[in-house]
């Protein structure tokens, strides 16, 4: 039973129609610049939500700030992301059962692609409850077949060419789909030992259309995408 429910977003666009539904809407005044937190209530429950900026190190700066500020129960990463498994289409929902970290290259070392030396794992695991009620949530808005789950990869790059998605698939060919901030989240929360779980929308295919499909299917979807956090804040 989660009573403290943070929801992080990277982009204004990800987050303000969040804003826009909470009752007893407050903007908490933080000391870092370029991080607007916003703390209500949503679907009944008490919410913290936050624009954490693109990037794995504005999103956990962001997580690492929220929970040292407001010691949230459970943390959700909500936002777009480019579809990578070929299951995967534009406006699907992926549900990320594990994320990891894809730029981090410590090879010549001998570790593996992705893995994050000395850390006793460099995948994060999602709530498992969660997940079901997220794939739950996902499926009675939009239907089963445009729900999907399984791993999420995150780097610092947005993924626009056929070779670069081939890349990722070989290194992880279980991969859902490519963002930017989801694994750093669920690292920091895995490090303080706060369950998290990553809802993404599928705004492109990490392809070389990527660019101009992000622009076109970006504010299509996220309507989609609240929904679903709305319905699943209904269901914790
Ligand atoms: N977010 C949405 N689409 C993406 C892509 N192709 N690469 C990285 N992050 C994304």
């Amino acid at each position: 039973m989660a009573n403290k429910v943070a929801i992080i977003g990277a982009m204004e666009e990800e987050v303000e129609a969040l804003y826009q539904n909470l009752l007893n809407i407050n903007e908490h005044e933080t000391n870092l610049p370029d991080l607007p937190v916003f703390t209500g209530i949503l679907s009944e429950k008490e919410v913290i939500i936050a624009r954490c900026g693109i990037g794995k190190v504005n999103a956990a700066l962001a997580t690492q700030y929220i929970i040292n500020t407001f010691n949230p129960d459970f943390i959700i990463n909500t936002g777009v992301a480019g579809g990578v498994s070929p299951k995967v289409r534009i406006a699907d929902f992926v549900v990320g059962q594990s994320s990891l970290q894809h730029d981090f290259d410590a090879r010549y070392f001998g570790y593996p692609m992705g893995t994050i030396p000395r850390l006793k794992t460099s995948v994060f695991l999602a709530d498992s409850r969660m997940v079901e009620l997220c794939i739950q949530a996902a499926g009675d808005e939009l239907g089963q077949k445009r729900v999907h789950r399984g791993l999420i990869v995150s780097g610092d790059q947005f993924v626009a060419s056929t070779e670069q998605k081939k890349s990722i698939l070989e290194f992880f060919p279980d991969t859902m789909c490519v963002e930017m901030e989801g694994a750093a989240i669920a690292q920091v929360a895995h490090l303080n030992q706060i369950p998290h779980i990553i809802i993404r929308a599928i705004s492109d295919q990490a392809d070389n259309s990527a660019p101009k499909d992000f622009n076109q299917y970006l504010l299509e979807i996220i309507p989609e995408l609240n929904r679903v956090i709305q319905r699943l804040l209904n269901l914790i």
